[in-house]
């Protein structure tokens, strides 16, 4: 059972104008060929267009129904042949072909909680590239600004859909509640600093090619977003 089996009909009209990303994932995976592994694949927001664009995916995602609602969407996109969704951890993904391109798009990694947790995540994500294969994958710290304005408070994100956001910010760990007709549900994500993130794709063996403050490639500039190509080094 996973926090997102409850919201897994709401996810497409929760997250509706989230659509910065998109060209951006499917850029990658078109200059690095496919197939491609998305982790954290969800209902298939980012991986449809990335078929759409002739890139097959294997699509990793710890919820069954997220991944129901992405196989639906593949079918009616005409793309199910391009999408192998697989159930499992991030961290033990269930694949076992060596790609050259790994994603983990829009801040799943920040469901994970620990630096042990994190590490065995990208040592997973390694063992899945082949030499000189890349992590594209994109997180998020909040502003000050963002943290004031919305603590504790229930704001409507789209039409009838409802989300709070309760900030630990010593811990950096957000309470993420979201509620809507079809679903309800409470996630904890966790978040660190630029530096930190960097430090931990080092050791696990990556060299960081790009850290950009959005998704059209402008470098980070202490921005709430960081967008991060790393490389298998050596
Ligand atoms: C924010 S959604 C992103 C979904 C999709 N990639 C997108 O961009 O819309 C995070 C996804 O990661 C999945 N997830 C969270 N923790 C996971 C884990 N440990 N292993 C596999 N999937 C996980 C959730 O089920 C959810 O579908």
């Amino acid at each position: 059972m996973s926090i997102y089996d409850a919201i897994a009909d709401l996810y497409d009209p929760w997250s509706r104008t989230v659509v910065e990303d998109v060209s951006f994932y499917v850029e990658e995976a078109r200059a690095n060929g496919g197939p491609i592994v998305e982790l954290g694949v969800g209902t298939g927001r980012i991986a449809v267009p990335t078929a759409l664009a002739g890139v097959p995916v294997i699509g990793v995602d710890s919820s069954e129904r997220m991944l129901a609602v992405c196989r639906q969407r593949a079918g009616e996109a005409g793309v199910a042949a391009l999408l192998d969704l697989r159930l499992g951890d991030l961290r033990a993904p269930p694949v076992t072909e060596r790609v050259h391109l790994v994603t983990c798009p829009f801040r799943a990694l920040l469901h994970l909680h620990s630096d042990g947790e994190r590490l065995e995540a990208l040592a997973a994500v390694r063992g899945l590239l082949e030499p000189g294969g890349r992590f594209v994958f994109d997180v998020f710290a909040p502003s000050r600004e963002d943290v004031e304005e919305t603590n504790g408070r229930w704001l409507e994100r789209e039409r009838g859909i409802w989300e709070r956001a309760d900030w630990d910010v010593e811990r950096r760990v957000l309470v993420l509640s979201v509620r809507g007709a079809s679903g309800e549900t409470r996630m904890r994500l966790a978040w660190l600093g630029l530096e930190e993130w960097g430090t931990l794709l080092e050791r696990a063996g990556f060299e960081v090619v790009a850290c950009y403050g959005w998704f059209d490639r402008t470098p980070h500039a202490g921005g709430e977003d960081s967008v991060w190509i790393a490389r298998v080094s050596g």
